[in-house]
């Protein structure tokens, strides 16, 4: 491919969007969050009731769901069907529900279809669960992100504390993580796994930077 694809992916919590964004900022590229996808599918579903066990339900709701990003300073502003959601979709009802609805074949077909156009011709850093495995096999630069869990549910905590979200416990957010990492490494669907060529960075122990650092230096050869 003549555009560049960095893909990254790995378990709930990492830092994935954190060093995605900070790569994105860093090289010029355009940053799309996919979570952000199927987290905004997700809230399409909550709110219209959606049977995610009717496949006719799944694909008229699909053809009514339009999502556009909106990259400001290479956060991700993901509008639904015009409306700014950005923020809900963070919230506990949506992170409850989401590795149900994103484990539908329907729902990933179609994602993974707008990924694609999305990356066509840009050079692009992407971040997910299956970025390298499914969306682009033939990415330049793939990571692979692990940490602690108990660590990856205390930087969480920590994040939702300070954009003023108190609703939820340390107990839950750990166990959010631990349920969504089992229902996306075992589902059928695309599930979470490692890509044969992708390099895996375990930053339990390392800075924001030291990542970014690493990153960069696995994507120069490309430039
Ligand atoms: O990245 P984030 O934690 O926001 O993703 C939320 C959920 O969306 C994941 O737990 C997973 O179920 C789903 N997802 C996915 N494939 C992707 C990105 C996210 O299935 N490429």
């Amino acid at each position: 491919r003549k555009n560049l694809v960095v893909a990254i992916d790995g378990y709930s919590s990492c830092g994935k969007s954190t060093l995605a964004k900070a790569l994105a900022k860093k090289l010029g590229f355009i940053y799309i969050d996919s979570g952000a996808m199927y987290r905004a599918v997700t809230l399409y579903f909550i709110r219209n009731q959606v049977n995610i066990n009717d496949p006719e339900a799944v694909k008229y709701a699909l053809a009514h769901i339009e999502l556009n990003f909106h990259s400001r300073d290479y956060q991700s502003h993901i509008t639904l069907n015009g409306e700014e959601v950005s923020e809900e979709i963070r919230l506990m009802p949506v992170s409850e529900k989401v590795s149900e609805v994103s484990a539908n074949k329907l729902v990933r077909h179609e994602m993974v279809r707008q990924q694609q156009r999305m990356g066509k011709s840009k050079n692009i850093v992407m971040d997910g669960r299956d970025i390298g495995t499914k969306v682009f096999e033939d990415a330049q630069v793939k990571l692979f992100m692990t940490a602690d869990p108990k660590i990856r549910a205390e930087r969480r905590f920590k994040e939702m504390q300070s954009k003023g979200d108190t609703s939820t416990t340390l107990e839950e957010v750990f166990e959010n993580l631990a349920h969504r990492d089992y229902a996306d490494t075992t589902r059928a669907e695309s599930p979470l796994t490692r890509a044969q060529d992708a390099i895996i960075l375990d930053n339990t122990n390392i800075t924001q930077d030291e990542q970014l650092q690493f990153a960069l230096s696995k994507v120069q050869p490309f430039l």
